[in-house]
This record gives structure tokens, C-alpha cells and sequence, in this order.
């Protein structure tokens, strides 16, 4: 029985030696001091023995025992050490590297472009007024001097929603009435930013949805001169100070005169090129004297007052900024497009 006990004891130790990794050394616990394990079976057997052999044979299977615990108890240590030296090695962080860059995000163009507009006008004595985004047909036409059924409706193809009266504004003018009703009879100088939306032919110039900016002044003498120096001197800061301007009559029906500013093309310094379609020059906006009717509606009397108005759209002044072709390309999401600005 003691060779016995012996044999099992180098036995055991030797394969632990050869023991690499948990799982193995988890299947030779099962095997030496698990439940079943010969170690356990010996003990049963002691009371089978003679009286006086009992107590040598225990206490050989208990010195065993503790024996390969405790080898079992090193080896465990002795790979768990392994396995940190292993993951030290391997999975290191150099912490003296340099950081990876975060990918940065910028600004939009569009945004980029409305930010440079407002601060023109800021420095001009402007404020921006929010107007919202949908509207009345109050608003957006008649108040404007078209009434239902006026054929001047037709340059705006507008998106209705279910509820009758109501749609998405086609320009930022319904905000000329807003800010008039809420500040009569004070003079006004404001610009009124935001989101149009047109029923449009999808193009190279025209999208369904598009910034416009508007502006307005109302006081008592305001002229077509003030209109024209306000607005040259804004091409002058937006493009640059020797940029030249002209205006073509146009027709509005809420301005009385109404006009189309145009610019002198940058490209081709006006010889006429494939982006100003070979005439040397590039609309930038529509603009006019307020009609007395929208005066009127707004609050304020025409007799006694005047007021100018203009609005454009920043994505056409970035398209010429930037020589861009492509206004859809402005809410494309490409990122090879945004990226360049
Ligand atoms: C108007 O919308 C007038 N409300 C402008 C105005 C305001 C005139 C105050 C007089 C007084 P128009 O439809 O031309 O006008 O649009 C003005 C500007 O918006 C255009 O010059 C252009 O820059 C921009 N725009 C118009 N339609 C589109 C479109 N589909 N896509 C992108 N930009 C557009």
C-alpha cells in the first residue's frame, strides 16, 4: 500500500510539472484531489485494514495529500505569473507615444457663409430676428400683396401641408409682417435668417429647401439711395472692395420698385464666363422699397414712413464664394465635400 501511495505521489507531481495552462491544471485537481480521486478511495479503504496498519497508511495518504495541494497551490501561482508576463509583454502601452488626432468636425459651408452674412450686418446696425419656419398663406401671400388667386404666387411653387392655410414659407418675407406688427411704430433694421422650402425642380442652382436671408429697414426717410449704398457696401465687405455692382428692375409684388442686385462675375473679372453664363455678371439677391400695401399691413403708415427690403440666398453666394457647381452637394452629407471647408 505504501508503494502504492508512493507511486501515485511522483506520478502526480510529474504530470503536474508538464501542466501549462488553467484548464489542464484544473483536469489534474479533478483527477489527484477531486471527489473520486484514488487519494479519497485509499481513505475509504483504511478500515479494511489490520488495526495496525491503519494509522500508517492514513497518515502516508494525508501527508500526500497536503503534498500535492500544496504543489498544486505553486504551479497555479506559477502560471497565473505566466500568464501577467505574458499579457505585459504582449498587450503594452507605450504611454510616451504620441495621442492619435481625434477626427475634428467643422462648419458647415452653408453655416460658414450665413455666419459671415450676419456679422456684415451686425457691423451695419442689423439685428437678426427668427421667424418661423411654417406658415400662413396669410402670411407668406397675402399680406405680401398677393391675395388669392394672384398670379404672382406662381414664382413661388409652395409646399401645402393638410391643413388648409398652412404652409412651409417659400421666402423668409412673411417675417417682414412679423417683426413690422410687433414693433410699430418703431423704426426697424433687422435681418431675418432661416430654412425655405420650394416645390422645385431639383437643379444645379435651385434645391427644395435653402437658407434665405432677408433684411428690412422701416423709418421715416428712408430712400432707393439708402437701399442701394446699404447694399453695395454689404457686396463690398461679403466679396471683396473693388467687386462692381448694378441693379436691373425686377418685379416683386411686395416692393414698389423692386430690383435684382447683380455682382461683377470674380471669375472672370466680367469677360463672361461659363459661371455668369457669359454676361460678366451674378445675381446675388431681389430687393425693392417696401410696398405702402405690406407698410399698411404691417402697422405702419405709408405716408409717414418708408422702408427697404432684400433677400438672398447664401448657398448661391457660397456657390460663388467657393466656385461651387452644385447646390445639392450642400445638403449631400458628402463628407469629401464638407471636409474642404
Ligand atoms: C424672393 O424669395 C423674395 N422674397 C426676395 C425679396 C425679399 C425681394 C425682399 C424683395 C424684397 P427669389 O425667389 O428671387 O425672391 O429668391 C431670393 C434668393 O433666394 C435668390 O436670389 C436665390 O439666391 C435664393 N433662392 C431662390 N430659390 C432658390 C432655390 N430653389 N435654391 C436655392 N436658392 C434659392
Amino acid at each position: 500500500m505504501l508503494d502504492r501511495i508512493q507511486r501515485l505521489k511522483e506520478h502526480a507531481l510529474s504530470e503536474l510539472e508538464v501542466v501549462d495552462d488553467p484548464e489542464s491544471l484544473r483536469a489534474w485537481r479533478v483527477k489527484y484531489l477531486g471527489r473520486s480521486a484514488e487519494l479519497g478511495e485509499m481513505m475509504q479503504a483504511l478500515k479494511d485494514l489490520d488495526r495496525d496498519q491503519r494509522p500508517v497508511i492514513g497518515r502516508e495518504v494525508n501527508q500526500t495529500k497536503t503534498a500535492l495541494e500544496e504543489a498544486y497551490e505553486k504551479r497555479e501561482e506559477s502560471l497565473r505569473i505566466a500568464a501577467l508576463e505574458h499579457s505585459l509583454q504582449h498587450q503594452r502601452l507605450d504611454v510616451t507615444l504620441p495621442g492619435r488626432p481625434l477626427p475634428q468636425g467643422r462648419l458647415h459651408p452653408a453655416t460658414q457663409t450665413l455666419r459671415r452674412i450676419y456679422s456684415i450686418w451686425a457691423e451695419m446696425g442689423f439685428q437678426i430676428y427668427r421667424s418661423r419656419e411654417v406658415e400662413t398663406d396669410e402670411y407668406n401671400f397675402e399680406l405680401l400683396n398677393m391675395p388669392a388667386h394672384h398670379p404672382a404666387r406662381d414664382m413661388w411653387d409652395t409646399f401645402h401641408v393638410t391643413q388648409p392655410g398652412i404652409l412651409l414659407r417659400t421666402h423668409t418675407s412673411p417675417g417682414q409682417i412679423h417683426v413690422m406688427r410687433e414693433r410699430a411704430p418703431e423704426p426697424i433694421r433687422v435681418i431675418l435668417p432661416g430654412m425655405c422650402y420650394r416645390y422645385e425642380q431639383l437643379t444645379a442652382r435651385a434645391e427644395i429647401q435653402f437658407n434665405q436671408v432677408e433684411g428690412l429697414a422701416v423709418g421715416k426717410h428712408i430712400t432707393f439711395a439708402d437701399l442701394k449704398g446699404t447694399l453695395i457696401s454689404f457686396a463690398k465687405r461679403m466679396f471683396d472692395q473693388d467687386v462692381g455692382t448694378r441693379f436691373r428692375a425686377q418685379h416683386f409684388p411686395f416692393t414698389e420698385p423692386s430690383a435684382e442686385m447683380d455682382i461683377e462675375c470674380f471669375l472672370c473679372g466680367g469677360e463672361g464666363c461659363g459661371v455668369c453664363k457669359y454676361t460678366g455678371w451674378l445675381e446675388i439677391l431681389g430687393c425693392g422699397m417696401v410696398h405702402p400695401t405690406v407698410l399698411r399691413n404691417g402697422g405702419y403708415d405709408p405716408e409717414v414712413f418708408s422702408g427697404f427690403a432684400f433677400g438672398m440666398g447664401p448657398e448661391r453666394i457660397a456657390m460663388l464664394r467657393y466656385n461651387i457647381e452644385d447646390i445639392r452637394l450642400f445638403w449631400g452629407n458628402d463628407l469629401r465635400f464638407l471636409e474642404q471647408f
